[in-house]
């Protein structure tokens, strides 16, 4: 596919742009900014940043890309692990949206679809702590520099996010889900206990695994198998358990 990078110094959020412009803007382009002034994350959370992360969006435009809107989170979710484990890194996919290093975030990912009568398009937004050296307290964040001392170049790691997308759209046309491999292969959740934030209800979950299409396998208190395609998942700490 076709990648015409846009980039800004500064932009209120990368999702956005692209929101409100995604008519005259083509298919496939990537929108970059430095850094953001409303940064937005999953369920009306903010992302703030200190210019140091990676922030993008890209825009999948036209019908045609209607059937991936419930998995293009989890399919560049494989994308940014498989982009993190060519630096040797050893992430992990905490399904559904976040990539943690040592039990930490450092990745996130927001979709969102765009309709009139029928879906238009999807924006994906990324934001990959990078170069950070520090994050506010009380955040569970670290980043790529922290975790090797090493600083890296956003262009690169971001042309190699977009090679390992292509090729993972392009697998996704002859062998749909197959991008579900990569997150049950680096899967954060496996075997802990979770609360599932699910539709306002907190349901406590044993996790299993990611299923052939990418859903959450997990077992409920009564020892029920469920099958989770959507939600927020919170892990269960001691203090949790407490409580
Ligand atoms: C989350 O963890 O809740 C998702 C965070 C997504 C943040 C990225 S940064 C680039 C793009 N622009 C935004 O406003 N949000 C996404």
């Amino acid at each position: 596919m076709k990648h015409t990078i846009i980039e800004f110094k500064s932009l209120d959020s990368t999702s956005t742009y692209i929101k409100n412009n995604y008519a005259s803007v083509d298919d496939g382009s990537v929108v970059t900014s430095i850094t953001q002034t409303s940064g937005r994350g999953r369920l009306g959370r903010h992302w703030i940043d200190d210019g140091k992360s990676l922030l993008f969006s890209f825009l999948l435009k036209g019908k045609k890309y209607s059937s991936l809107l419930d998995s293009i989170s989890l399919l560049s979710g494989a994308a940014m692990e498989l982009t993190l484990l060519e630096l040797g890194l050893s992430p992990l996919i905490k399904w559904p949206n976040d990539i943690y290093i040592n039990d930490k975030k450092v990745c996130g990912i927001l979709a969102e679809g765009i309709s009139s009568s029928s879906l238009e398009c999807i924006v994906v937004g990324i934001g990959l702590n990078l170069n950070n050296s520090s994050f506010e307290e009380g955040l569970n964040a670290t980043s790529i520099y922290l975790e090797t001392k090493k600083e890296f170049d956003k262009k690169a790691i971001l042309f190699s996010f977009l090679s390992n997308l292509d090729k993972l759209l392009e697998s996704e046309e002859k062998n749909p889900y197959s991008f579900s491999k990569i997150i049950a292969a680096h899967d954060y959740l496996k075997d802990k206990d979770i609360y599932l934030n699910y539709y306002g209800e907190n349901k406590f979950l044993h996790c299993l695994g990611i299923n052939s299409t990418g859903a959450l396998l997990g077992k409920d208190e009564e020892g029920k198998l469920i099958t989770v395609t959507s939600g927020e998942a919170n892990v269960v700490t001691n203090l949790t358990r407490a409580i």
